[in-house]
């Protein structure tokens, strides 16, 4: 039987309406309206898509976007002295900047220059640390969806084996560390692969068959590589496994794949996300609940 579809574009338009609501009612209290910044630096179409985008959600729930536009020679200290006038600034709850930044830029130090009251994208040190910790304050928006999608789908992962392909900071790490934690929507046993798993210093190369042992053992299998498209076929999954793809690939103009070979794989899993329409529509919808929950902390 093919696998259930996990439908994160249907989930992202219910919570949606769900934060809508929730936005009414915080201003039916008097309170004020939350606020995001989106700071985009230079001209690449593809962030300036995801920004676009991320605040005209922001206007369908109602919160309040200021959309903060700097051209790609901006310096390093403009960029800074823009984020300390977001810290500052009353109206503002969350603040999200684009990344990659231009080369010029130090990513790191524009993070950290976050206050982390407002760092809702969840990547700064103490949203990071807080989360290590097992307490987590705006959890980041990739992994949070991916969290989302099970539990509102009712897939509760307590004493799975939950394999996630990929160690970046802000999708395989995180992820990580939410499936791990003592709480409803945790207390999985976790591996996380990456790039080395299965390398063999007698032959300098990575046997393949080591990370597929790997993720065949997989309840829950977690695609985060963004190396190759449709790497992951039928033979790496554990018959009824559910599969999470948050790998996004551009096989052409109109076509997008992740990096799960859906139709294979959906014939030997239980459960399985589509690409497009299924982590990518929930990560913005984590950056509406973190504003919320921001400018709710503020009062
Ligand atoms: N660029 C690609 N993904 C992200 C994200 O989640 N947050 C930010 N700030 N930039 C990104």
């Amino acid at each position: 039987m093919p696998a259930k579809i996990l439908d994160g574009a249907q989930l992202a338009q219910t919570m949606q309406v769900e934060m809508k609501a929730e936005v009414e009612e915080l201003l039916r209290q008097g309170r004020p309206r939350p606020g995001l910044a989106a700071v985009l630096v230079g001209t690449d179409p593809a962030s300036q898509v995801y920004v676009k985008n991320k605040c005209l959600a922001c206007e369908k729930v109602g919160i309040q976007s200021f959309k903060k536009e700097l051209p790609e020679q901006t310096t390093q200290a403009e960029l800074l002295a823009l984020v300390e006038e977001l810290n500052r600034d009353p109206a503002v709850h969350g603040i999200l900047v684009q990344l990659p930044l231009p080369k010029h830029i130090d990513t790191l130090a524009v993070i950290r220059k976050i206050s982390p009251l407002k760092d809702v994208d969840g990547m700064g040190p103490e949203s990071t640390g807080l989360l290590a910790a097992g307490t987590p304050r705006f959890l980041p928006c990739t992994p949070a969806g991916v969290q989302q999608l099970l539990v509102r789908n009712g897939i509760d992962v307590t004493g799975w084996h939950a394999v996630i392909i990929g160690r970046s900071n802000i999708v395989g790490k995180p992820l990580a560390l939410m499936l791990l934690r003592d709480a409803a929507d945790g207390n999985a046993t976790v591996t996380v692969c990456h790039t080395r798993t299965g390398w063999s210093p007698q032959t300098g190369k990575v046997d393949i068959e080591k990370l597929q042992a790997l993720t065949r053992q997989a309840d829950l299998l977690v695609a985060a590589a963004g190396r190759t498209p449709k790497l992951i076929t039928a033979d790496w999954i554990k018959p009824g496994a559910v599969v999470v793809d948050v790998g996004i690939h551009r096989l052409a103009p109109k076509k997008l794949c992740g990096d799960v070979d859906f139709d294979s794989v959906k014939e030997v899993a239980s459960t399985i996300t589509p690409v497009p329409g299924g982590v990518g529509p929930m990560t913005i919808t984590m950056l509406l609940r973190n504003t919320i929950a921001s400018a709710r902390a503020f009062l």
